[in-house]
């Protein structure tokens, strides 16, 4: 038996007694706390906490998606570890957030539409009687019409967009999701979704500045946060963002990045891509376009979504530009399968 402290951002502490082989998770859960999870398997970050006293680790032989880098600044996913001996962990949000319960609810396609060579925006409204809501950058589940296979998509849109909830969706050969938006999505289709899901949301009141660092569709969760700066009453952070796509033909949602840049004068945007030439975006990856010239305080707050190596090199990056780890939030792609 281990003795476990979690820490919740506004302070709320609670003490657990977890069993020699339960995973902190569990023992959470049962004792009743808002503990935030989804998958319970480690692929979906859901229930990322940082140690911050004491030794815990993974399940041995467990695979999960942090990254070594990650695993060796004290980040655990509450899932899979195992406490040896008294530890302290804190998470990331405060002790009410996880009092919002994810729900499975019906929504109707509103729009199904190609934005870029591999990239389809999909846009469904909620069916009447149901509801959800959720935190600028979490994500839902969605069950693939006609299958029983489901994926995790973050929200490009506010929960002041409710009933429309706006998806980005990177179409992968072969991939379930794929055949069913390239071939037979249509308007009024019913879709379930559940959600929602996550620890990656944007942190309320924060007034220094935010970096946003986003690899293809990982820029969804990073305009529905931008939308809520935007919206949110009293003097904006700056917003610095960099937003990378292997090719030109990859980009997507530059309209609505130039517009938001007129209506939040304090958002800059920087484009990349890894090959190729576009007038608008430099060569290279969006980590890189991030530099010392940026002057970042050691206070800033970075936000970034993509694929796990990009996250590993930017978390690395801007560790070495100065921000505190503690102020660098991530959300991985995982794998998804066919
Ligand atoms: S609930 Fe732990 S990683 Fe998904």
């Amino acid at each position: 038996m281990s003795e476990v402290t979690l820490t919740f951002a506004d302070g709320a502490e609670h003490v657990l007694a977890v069993e020699a082989g339960q995973n902190v998770l569990d023992a959470g859960l049962a004792a009743g706390l808002p503990l935030l999870h989804q998958c319970r398997s480690g692929s979906c970050s859901s229930c990322l906490a940082r140690l911050t006293s004491g030794h815990a680790e993974h399940r041995a032989g467990a695979s999960s998606s942090l990254t070594p880098s990650e695993k060796a600044e004290g980040l655990r996913l509450l899932c899979m570890t195992e406490a040896q001996g008294g530890c302290s962990f804190s998470l990331g949000y405060d002790s009410k957030v996880g009092e919002t319960k994810p729900v499975v609810a019906q929504s109707f396609v509103n729009a199904v539409e190609r934005v870029a060579a591999d990239v389809v925006r999909l846009e469904l409204e909620l069916a009447e009687g149901s509801w959800m809501t959720f935190r600028p950058g979490q994500f839902i589940n969605v069950t693939v019409p006609g299958t029983d296979v489901v994926r995790s998509y973050s929200m490009a849109t506010t929960p002041a967009d409710l009933p429309r909830i706006e998806l980005f969706i990177r179409l992968l050969p072969g991939g379930v999701m794929s055949d069913w938006l390239e071939n037979r999505a249509a308007v009024d289709d019913v879709v379930t979704i559940e959600g929602p899901f996550g620890a990656f949301f944007l942190k309320d009141k924060v007034k220094a500045p935010h970096v946003m660092i986003a690899g293809g569709t990982g820029l969804a969760p990073m305009l529905s946060m931008i939308d809520t700066i935007r919206a949110t009453p009293g003097k904006k952070p700056p917003v610095l963002l960099s937003f990378g796509c292997q090719t030109p033909e990859g980009l997507f949602a530059l309209d609505r990045l130039e517009l938001r840049g007129h209506w939040l004068p304090g958002l800059e945007t920087r484009l990349s891509v890894d090959r190729g030439t576009c007038e608008s975006a430099r060569t290279g990856n969006p980590v890189a376009a991030i530099t010392a010239d940026d002057a970042l305080p050691p206070d800033a707050v970075a936000y970034l979504c993509g694929p796990p190596g990009m996250i590993a090199a930017a978390r690395a990056h801007l560790e070495a530009l100065g921000l505190s780890s503690e102020n660098i939030f991530a959300e991985h792609f995982t794998a998804s399968g066919a």
